[in-house]
Parts: C-alpha cells; structure tokens; sequence
C-alpha cells in the first residue's frame, strides 16, 4: 500500500547496515569510491556495475535524497544539483542548445529570467513571455519550433496559479516540454507530473531544506531518458550537490508535511488581517476568496495556498522601506521558505534599480511587501506586523 506524501516523508528509506537499519539517511562524505579489480571499475563507468564512482557521478546520501523527492513528486527519477539555478540552467542547456523557442510566463523568478535572456542573447534562443493566466495567450505564443514551455505553480508576487492541467495539455499537444518550477507550492501542495507537466524543478534552498542552512536544486522527470539527458548536462557543468547539502534537505523533508500546513494556515491569517488592515491597499494571496487566481487556486492546489504572500502600502516607497526596518521578529532577508518569517522591500533592495515604470512592468508597486510566513505563533508575528505597519 502507498502511505499519504506526508508518511513518506517521514519514512524516507535508508539502506540497510549489517543487521541493523539506520533511522537517518547516513551522510557518505566521500567523493571518490575504490575497487576491488579494474573490470569491476569499468563495469561502474559503463553504468552496468556498481552504482557509484565519483561523486560528480552519483553520491549515495544525495541518491537518497533524489529518490525521495521523485517519489513525493511522483516522477521517474530526479537529479539533484548545487542550487535551484544550477537545476533549471542544467535542464533548459540539454532541452535547448542553441537555436529554438521558449515560451514562458511573463513574471518568472528574477534568476530564471537572467538565464532567459543570456540564453536569448549569447545562444540565439528566442523567448516569448506571456501572461500565463491567459491560456489562450500561452496558446497562441506556442510555435512548430517551440521546444519548451516555462512555468512556475505559484508567481511570484502576484500570487496566482499556474492552470497547470490546461497549460501542460496544451503543451503536449504541440509536441513541447512542460517545465514547472514548483518551489513556492512543494510536492505536498501540487505535483504537476500529476496535471500533465514533464519536467519539475525546485530550489531545495527553500522549503524542502526550510532552515537557511544550506542551497541545493532538486529535477525530477516524469520520463526517465529525458533525465539521462539533462544528468550528462549537470555533470559537465559541475553543478551537482554535496553529500552534507543532501542530508539536509533530506532531514529537511522529514518534517516538510507539518512545516507547510503551519506556513499555509500563517500566511492565509497574515493575508486575511492584512487585508482589513488601513494602511494595507491590496494583498496578493491566492487563498483569498476575492484574488482573481482562487478558483485556479483550489483545483490545481491540494492542502492550502503556500506560505508567501505580498501586500501594498498605501504609502507607497516611505512606507515599504519603513515597515521593511521596522519588523523585529520578521527578518529583513532576500530568501523564503524558511522556519522564520522573512519580508523584502523590493522597491528599495532587488529592484532598488528601476523607476516606477520598470517596477509596473516587473508587477512591483512601490510600497509592495513580500512575505515568507513562518512557521511561529502567528498572534506574535502579527504583532509585529502590526507594530511596524503603525
Ligand atoms: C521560484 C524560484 N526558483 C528558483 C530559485 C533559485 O534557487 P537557488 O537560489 O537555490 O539557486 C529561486 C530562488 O529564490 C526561486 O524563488
């Protein structure tokens, strides 16, 4: 029988030693593994011998960590990498190379649209961004030569959902890869394998780890030559995880089930409060009866609406840049997905570089606040919300 994600989670299996079983992953720090005779060497080179090598190639504590986010992803495999980045530069070089069509939503990560643009720029790939709440839009942007379709479950700031189901059966229909970066959503609120996707990727620096203690990426494939293809690009570029890193994530993961349902039910009372709040003009949270995005919301999430949130200021630039110094027990950090709560200021730090027009193109107001609810008592943290919003 399978067991629900969040007892998988908790039993994530490690191998066995003499008679006993560890209850933890073992951390095997070491990145080279010796042989007993040269064919047996060979045999693990070829693939058709013993599993591990070197660790460029395979380690076993960040095997385990990859077998179990396959499994809580329900895909074929997965690959895990130094960082989220590290994962989705090493999945989009082996799907692109130089030449084709990418479409993706319009307000990805700031990172990700970095490597679009390198990649248009240095590589000759072209990028055509849409709305991605408009599914017809994505749609119509779809060529013969499109190779991939970008997305992220959960944009950030506004909030909205990705309909995944209509998104990913469109791009199946033309023959293209569905690419879903699932960070903000974790496996345990969305699996897009599930609706369709091919492709998931993660920043594991997030919620999988949840501690601001460590950086990692996470693929995961619904179809296992697609994974070889982009496991041969990750080991040229070097970009793959350490043992130690995988450990974390998967210490991590042992308690991700509780950790996301406390983010989920702070962030969706922060957001309710907020919205009542004065000083508070607008709030971007999809568990909002009223955000435009909940209906899509409700079908395509399972168990809440994540743990991020942003909300405007009335007093726009002054006030952002107030409230972000303010805030005591919420710490002013560029992250998310942590134990503690976290806020950014994006006018006057990320985006401190654009006017008000570059910040209405990049969907930012310039009193906009994002949130990275924590998982402390949420009477204390509205606390301090409340203080600094005064
Ligand atoms: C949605 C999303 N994807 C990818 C990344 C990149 O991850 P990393 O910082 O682990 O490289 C981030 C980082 O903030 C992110 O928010």
């Amino acid at each position: 029988m399978t067991h629900h994600a969040e007892t998988r989670t908790v039993h994530q299996p490690a191998p066995a030693v003499g008679g006993s079983t560890p209850l933890g992953v073992p951390i095997y720090q070491s990145h080279t593994f010796a042989f007993p005779d040269t064919e047996a060497m060979a045999a693990s080179f070829e693939g058709a011998g013993p599993p591990f090598v070197y660790a460029r190639y395979g380690n076993p504590t960040v095997a385990a960590m990859e077998d179990a986010v396959a499994d809580l992803e329900g895909g074929a495999g997965a690959i895990a990498s130094a960082s989220g980045m590290g994962a989705i530069t090493a999945t989009l070089w082996a799907l692109l190379g130089t030449g084709g069509h990418v479409v993706a939503q319009d307000r990805l990560y700031g990172g990700t649209q970095a490597l679009l643009t390198t990649l248009r720029d240095r590589w000759g790939v072209e990028v055509t961004q849409v709305d991605a709440d408009d599914v017809a839009a994505v749609g119509a942007a779809l060529r013969p030569d499109t190779r991939v379709l970008l997305l992220e479950t959960i944009a950030n700031p506004s909030g909205t959902v990705a309909d995944l189901p209509a998104l990913a059966d469109l791009a199946r229909r033309n023959g293209t890869t569905a690419i879903v970066d699932n960070t903000f959503a974790t496996p345990l609120l969305c699996r897009p394998i599930e609706h369709g996707a091919d492709i998931v990727v993660h920043s594991a620096t997030k919620y999988m780890g949840g501690h601001s203690d460590t950086i990692g990426g996470v693929t995961v494939f619904a179809d296992a030559g697609t994974l070889e293809r982009v496991r041969a690009r990750t080991q040229e570029f070097g970009a793959v995880m350490e043992p130690f890193a995988a450990w974390l994530i998967s210490r991590g993961l042992s308690t991700l089930g509780v950790r996301v349902r406390r983010h989920c039910a702070n962030a969706l009372t922060l957001a309710e409060r907020l919205a009542g709040h004065p000083e508070v003009t607008r709030v971007h949270y999809a568990g909002l009866p009223d955000h435009p995005g909940h209906a899509v919301a409700r079908r395509v999430l399972d168990g809440g609406f994540g743990g991020v949130l942003a909300f405007e200021l009335a007093g726009g630039l002054k006030a952002g840049r107030a409230f972000a110094e303010r805030v005591r027990l919420a710490a002013l950090a560029p992250s998310l997905g942590d134990v503690r709560t976290l806020v950014m200021h994006p006018a006057s730090t990320s985006h401190r570089m654009l006017d008000a027009e570059g910040l209405a193109r990049a969907g930012i107001s310039e009193g906009l606040i994002r949130l990275s609810a924590g998982i402390e008592d949420v009477e204390d943290l509205w606390a301090d919300l409340e203080r600094a919003l005064g």
